[in-house]
């Protein structure tokens, strides 16, 4: 995605000591950036505060985190906002994590519009209550021309479930004729998955020092680079995602190779 560049000095004026703009290099930025947003419990309970406060300062740091990433001329940001075993949270979280994503849609849909970005969400949206699916929808429904940054949000996301989903299609397209086993191969898998058509992450940040996946793009991140801070997610700042930048930009990737590919 093209860059403003006057619009990017502007917004990482001020740096703190350890990282500023000049460190990256801005014709490696990566063009599809994922996050892991953990920690927003931990982060309201270190404060004495309900859970529930932490996941709506998880709000701020989310809406920052799109900033930064159209700034940064991302192609794609996808974000974990809701797993298939997140239903196993006690009903009143769970409740109010789905009023809190109706809600901030709604109230962010104009800075989707200020910044042209597409929305797009990754799991299956049917179990979810009708006005938290509803809102999703009119998301899509609006955003659906926007030619910026794809904004795609994973709710009610598993990567077992997706890539179930994906054999499922497969065969039922087998059955009815329309594909033979043969024309089976890797892109035939990934045009079924809910990332169809995005490409793969190359930068995958997960906050608050776990170093799982939590069932998490499966398929998509064979070849990502990891960065893992100790942050929890509320912390987590525009001049965080400059640091883990700086790692991705240090790292030799070699996709199975001997040298950068
Ligand atoms: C993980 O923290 C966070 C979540 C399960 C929810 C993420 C949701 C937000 C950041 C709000 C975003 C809003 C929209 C519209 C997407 P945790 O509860 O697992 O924290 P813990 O590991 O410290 O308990």
């Amino acid at each position: 995605m093209r860059i403003d560049n006057d619009k990017l000095i502007a917004y990482y004026a001020d740096p703190p000591q350890d990282v500023c703009l000049e460190d990256i290099d801005l014709n490696r930025i990566p063009r599809h950036v994922s996050l892991i947003m953990d920690g927003n419990g931990r982060w309201a309970e270190s404060r004495g505060l309900p859970r529930h406060k932490g996941h709506v300062a998880g709000v701020d740091s989310l809406r920052e985190a799109v900033t930064t990433s159209v700034r940064l001329g991302f192609d794609v940001l996808s974000v974990y906002a809701f797993s298939t075993e997140n239903w196993k949270r006690p009903a009143r979280e769970v409740n109010l994590l789905m009023r809190l994503f109706a809600t901030t849609l709604v109230k962010e849909l104009p800075l989707f519009f200020q910044e042209n970005v597409r929305l797009k969400f990754l799991g299956d949206l049917d179990a979810l209550p009708t006005e938290t699916r509803n809102v999703f929808e009119e998301g899509l429904r609006k955003t659906e021309s926007h030619t910026g940054m794809v904004f795609a949000l994973a709710v009610n996301y598993g990567a077992r479930a997706e890539l179930t989903r994906a054999a499922r299609m497969l065969a039922s397209d087998v059955a009815a004729g329309n594909l033979n086993v043969d024309d089976i191969d890797e892109g035939a898998l990934a045009n079924r998955l809910y990332t169809q058509g995005l490409p793969d992450p190359e930068l995958l940040i997960r906050t608050s020092g776990e170093m799982r996946l939590s069932n998490y793009l499966l398929w998509q991140l064979a070849y990502t680079e990891f960065y893992v801070t100790q942050k929890h997610w509320p912390d987590f700042s525009k001049w965080d995602m400059l640091r883990a930048i700086c790692a991705f930009q240090g790292r030799n990737r070699r996709f199975g190779g001997v040298g950068e590919s």
